[in-house]
């Protein structure tokens, strides 16, 4: 190879591995499965750069003075754990955070309150008898051992999200009763790739699993992240009660929900940018 084709080679090699999206210093990954849920954040993105990833929808820029990818990864759990695969190989994010949607499964949970997830698990992974399904733990692909059956949420990242949400204005939601001031919490959130519209569904996830949401993605993410050992936090806004009303509320209340967890997760942005 002539010298000039040797360095011509160099450089290409150069500008392929450097992320030429713009993404050099620490970058936080962040997803939602759907537009509504993205949309608020990819708005408040500044130099913002669009780009596809094997055909999947992924933002680059700065949000809050902080280096961001969002990316939108589409319902369920299998697209979730792709786009995130996708965006830890791409853009290696010191952390993940989920914002979105959720049925609220613990009563105290109204729509557009927020769980900040101490731990997914996912409620569709184990052994079905005829006693129903029993969740077990998933496989460590990386190591062949088992993953814990609840994935915990990264503890800087919980401890960003309480103290981002002390100084956090939510919007009120409408509801039959008048505007409602939502409240944020912390619990499990259930996974798996159901909507569950169901009361019965949603009382045996509280009792078998002690679930306080359900969601179709963050078990999903927490669990490409346990095994590429990159800390992942899961927000989520309750749309619904993951009842036989909950087909109805979905649509009603998935807007002011995917607002209500956007903000907190740009809040939480700010402090991973501050520290
Ligand atoms: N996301 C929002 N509401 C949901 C529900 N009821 N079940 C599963 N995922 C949801």
């Amino acid at each position: 190879m002539s010298f000039f084709l040797f360095v011509c080679a160099g450089l290409a090699a150069f500008l392929r591995a450097s992320p030429s999206e713009g993404v050099r210093k620490p970058v936080t990954g962040v997803l939602g499965a759907m537009t509504a849920e993205v949309e608020t954040l990819q708005g408040q993105i500044m130099d913002r750069k669009e780009l596809k990833v094997q055909g999947l929808p992924f933002v680059t820029g700065t949000l809050r003075g902080r280096s961001v990818v969002l990316a939108k990864s589409g319902v369920g759990k299998v697209n979730a754990a792709m786009t995130v695969t996708l965006m830890l190989e791409r853009f290696s994010p010191e952390q993940v955070v989920f914002t979105g949607s959720s049925g609220g499964v613990n009563p105290a949970l109204k729509p557009g309150d927020i769980v900040i997830g101490t731990k997914t698990v996912q409620h569709d992974h184990g052994v079905f008898d005829d006693a129903g399904l029993h969740a077990a733990e998933t496989e460590n692909a990386v190591t062949g051992s088992k993953n814990p059956l609840y994935f915990p949420g990264d503890e800087l990242l919980i401890r960003f999200a309480e103290d981002a949400a002390r100084s956090l204005k939510l919007e009120k939601v409408e509801t039959d009763q008048g505007p409602r001031e939502p409240r944020i919490a912390q619990g499990v959130i259930a996974t798996g790739d159901v909507f569950v519209a169901s009361g019965a569904k949603g009382k045996e996830l509280r009792k078998t699993l002690q679930a306080d949401a359900v969601e179709m993605e963050g078990a999903a993410v927490a669990q490409v992240c346990w095994e590429q050992r990159v800390p992942c936090l899961v927000i989520r806004s309750v749309s619904d009660s993951a009842d036989e009303h909950a087909s109805k509320d979905f649509p009603r209340f998935l807007r002011v929900a995917s607002r209500n967890s956007a903000a907190l997760v740009s809040g939480i942005v700010a402090k991973i940018g501050k520290q």
